[in-house]
């Protein structure tokens, strides 16, 4: 028998249109509403996990970035559980596989907890390397949920839904393709690095504090999300990026009016992310037609999504606006990202 067995995989992030902000389930992460994002593509902002178990390791171990962590982790240790349960069930590991350590090494590529889904991508590729290492079949989604929300869309390309689902099991809460990547392939995101400093206060914490004082929140699950998920949903399918680019936009200002609404409020845009969602809309008004559409998550980076022949116009429009040198702390680095179709590469 192999005494060893290694997988590694590459998952990106994803940025979403319609936001998850509020859980229903804390421990469970089963949220209080749908949300759709695009995935990026793997060659671009993406984390990189490697797992491996053996008969030879004397305990569970993980390295992130390349320093060791303690193996304690409330929703590492959920994921891993449920893995190794699901595996059981399933029977293609021997009982004496499923005892053995694991060590699990993780790397990303652009700056953590900035706002830029990092835990996403974190937890869609740790949950996507221990289901190969363990050879689950079926849907991995409602595993990497448990790690972070938003991870479970991260688990397929292109556009993809969280469905809130509504069991208490949280059986019924996970990700679905909307449509693959080439679906819409002259898609793009252009990602403007505002600030790559941690977030003040994470997702995890601050929705937390949205869903105990927010009563815009209140509203929004209940009056305004369901439409918005089945608009978007018409939009991708009919590629018609007007009506894409207003819900997306409608959207992430609501997410940051919830913000607000909390108390003690949230402030994740900062002064440089209001000028840029200024620019978008004058850029649009200049074009005659709208173009580009922003998306801001817990943080002051901007997502644009925009059609890659608008890409150029763009480009240079932020360029001129915002250039480099105006401030230390504020750079561009715009990154003409394509949507991905498939999780695993090596
Ligand atoms: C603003 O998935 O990071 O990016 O489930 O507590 O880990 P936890 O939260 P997380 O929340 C992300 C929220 C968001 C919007 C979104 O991606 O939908």
């Amino acid at each position: 028998m192999e005494t060893l067995r290694m997988v590694t995989v590459v998952a990106p992030v994803n940025i979403a249109v319609i936001k998850y902000w509020g859980k229903r389930d804390e421990n469970l992460i089963l949220p209080l509403n749908g949300s759709i994002s695009g995935t990026l593509s793997t060659n671009q902002m993406c984390a990189k996990t490697t797992v491996s178990f053996s008969r030879n390791f004397t305990r569970n171990r993980i390295w992130l970035n390349g320093v060791e962590e303690t193996f304690e982790n409330r929703r590492l240790i959920n994921c891993l559980n449920e893995v190794r349960r699901r595996a059981k069930e399933q029977g293609k590991i021997s009982p004496e596989e499923l005892e053995y350590n694991v060590h699990i090494c993780s790397v990303n590529n652009f700056p953590t907890a900035a706002g830029l889904a990092s835990s996403a991508a974190g937890y869609a590729c740790l949950v996507a390397s221990l289901s190969k290492l363990y050879q689950l079949d079926g849907d991995i989604s409602s595993i990497a949920r448990q790690g972070s929300g938003s991870a479970c869309r991260s688990i397929y390309g292109g556009f993809v839904e969280w469905i809130a689902g509504d069991k208490n099991d949280g059986t019924d809460s996970c990700a679905v393709q909307v449509v693959d990547s080439n679906h819409w392939n002259e898609m793009r995101v252009l990602i403007l690095v505002v600030s790559e400093n941690k977030k003040k206060t994470g997702s995890t914490a601050g929705m937390q504090t949205s869903v105990a004082t927010s009563e815009l929140l209140k509203t929004r699950v209940s009056q305004v999300v369901p439409k918005r998920l089945a608009d978007i949903k018409q939009a991708i399918y009919n590629k018609d990026f007007k009506t894409f680019a207003d819900i997306t936009m409608q959207d992430s200002n609501q997410f940051h009016a919830v913000c607000l609404d909390t108390y003690p409020p949230l402030v994740y845009m900062s002064e440089v992310s209001h000028a840029i969602s200024d620019l978008i809309h004058q850029i649009n008004e200049e074009a005659g037609k709208t173009i580009v559409a922003y998306t801001f998550d817990a943080g002051p980076n901007a997502c644009l999504y925009l059609l890659e022949e608008h890409v150029p116009l763009v480009l240079a429009a932020v360029n001129h606006v915002f250039p480099t040198t105006q401030n230390a702390d504020t750079y561009f680095t715009g990154i003409p990202v394509t949507l991905d179709s498939q999780l695993e590469k090596k």
